[in-house]
C-alpha cells in the first residue's frame, strides 16, 4: 500500500519576524509537519536557529516538529533538541565518525529518528543502520541555503533510497528545490513526505500557503493532471 504524502514546509523561508504566526498559518493551511532547520555555520556555511527558538514555537502548533539538524558535533545537542518539542531528530551521515551511536541516542530520547544524506554522499553508507531509522532525508540540494534547483540526479536516489526501504517501515522524505513543477517526478520517484521552504512562504498569505500545499500534494500523488 502506498503512504499518503505528506508536506513539510520549512520554516526557514518564513518571515523571521513572525515566525509563530507563520506556523500558526501554514499548519491552518494543510501542513502534517513543520520542517525546523537548524544551521551551525560550521557544518553548513549559514546559520539559522536553534533549540530555544523551537521551544518557543511549540505552543504555536500541533504538528509534527521535524528537525534537521546541519551541525558539527551533533550529539551533545541532541537533548536540547528533543527537549525543545522536536518530534522527529534527522543528523547527517556526514556530521560525525559515529552516526550508529547518533541515532541510537535519538531513539532512546524517545523521538523519531532519521539521517540524511548530501547529495554527493552514496546511500550505502545507511546500509548497516536502516534497523535504527524511522526516516531518510534525500538533500536534493546542497545543505545550508533556501531557494536552490532541485539536482536532476537525486531523482534516481529517490527511487535507489525507495529500493533500499522495501517493506520496513522508513519515511523516505526530500528536501531541496521542492516546487509544483519538480513534486510529480519526486513522488513519482518514491517519496512520500515533501519538504518545500521558498515555494510554500513566497506566497505570504494563508490563502496562497494553502493552493501550494494542496498543489504540492496533488502534483506528488500523481492527482495532477
Ligand atoms: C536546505 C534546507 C532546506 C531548505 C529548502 O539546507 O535543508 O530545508 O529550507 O528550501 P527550498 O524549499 O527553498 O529549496
Ligand atoms: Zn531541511
Amino acid at each position: 500500500m502506498t503512504k499518503p504524502i505528506r508536506i513539510a514546509p520549512s520554516v526557514l523561508a518564513a518571515d523571521f519576524a513572525k515566525l509563530g504566526q507563520e506556523v500558526r498559518d501554514v499548519t491552518a493551511a494543510g501542513a502534517d509537519w513543520i520542517h525546523l532547520d537548524v544551521m551551525d555555520g560550521h557544518f553548513v556555511p549559514n546559520i539559522s536557529f536553534g533549540p530555544d527558538v523551537i521551544k518557543s514555537l511549540r505552543s504555536y502548533t500541533d504538528a509534527t516538529f521535524d528537525c534537521h539538524l546541519m551541525i558539527a558535533p551533533v550529539d551533545p545537542y541532541l537533548e536540547a533538541f528533543a527537549k525543545a518539542g522536536c518530534d522527529r531528530i534527522t543528523v547527517h551521515a556526514e556530521a560525525g565518525p559515529h552516526l550508529h551511536r547518533s541515532l541510537q541516542t535519538i531513539r532512546n530520547l524517545g523521538k523519531k529518528v532519521g539521517v540524511t544524506l548530501n547529495p554527493a554522499t552514496p546511500l550505502s553508507v545507511i546500509e548497516n543502520v536502516l534497523d535504527d531509522i524511522d526516516l531518510i532525508l534525500i538533500m536534493s540540494v546542497n545543505p545550508g541555503f533556501g531557494g536552490q534547483k532541485f539536482i536532476p540526479a537525486m531523482t534516481d536516489k529517490i527511487a535507489a533510497a525507495k529500493a533500499l526501504i522495501g517493506d520496513r517501515p522508513i519515511d523516505l522524505e526530500v528536501d531541496g528545490g521542492v516546487t509544483i513543477e519538480t513534486a510529480a517526478m519526486i513522488g513519482k520517484a518514491g517519496a512520500d513526505v515533501l519538504v518545500a521552504g521558498s515555494a510554500i512562504f513566497k506566497g505570504g498569505s494563508v490563502e496562497a500557503y494553502k493552493a501550494t500545499i494542496a498543489a504540492l500534494r496533488d502534483a506528488a500523488s500523481g492527482l495532477q493532471a
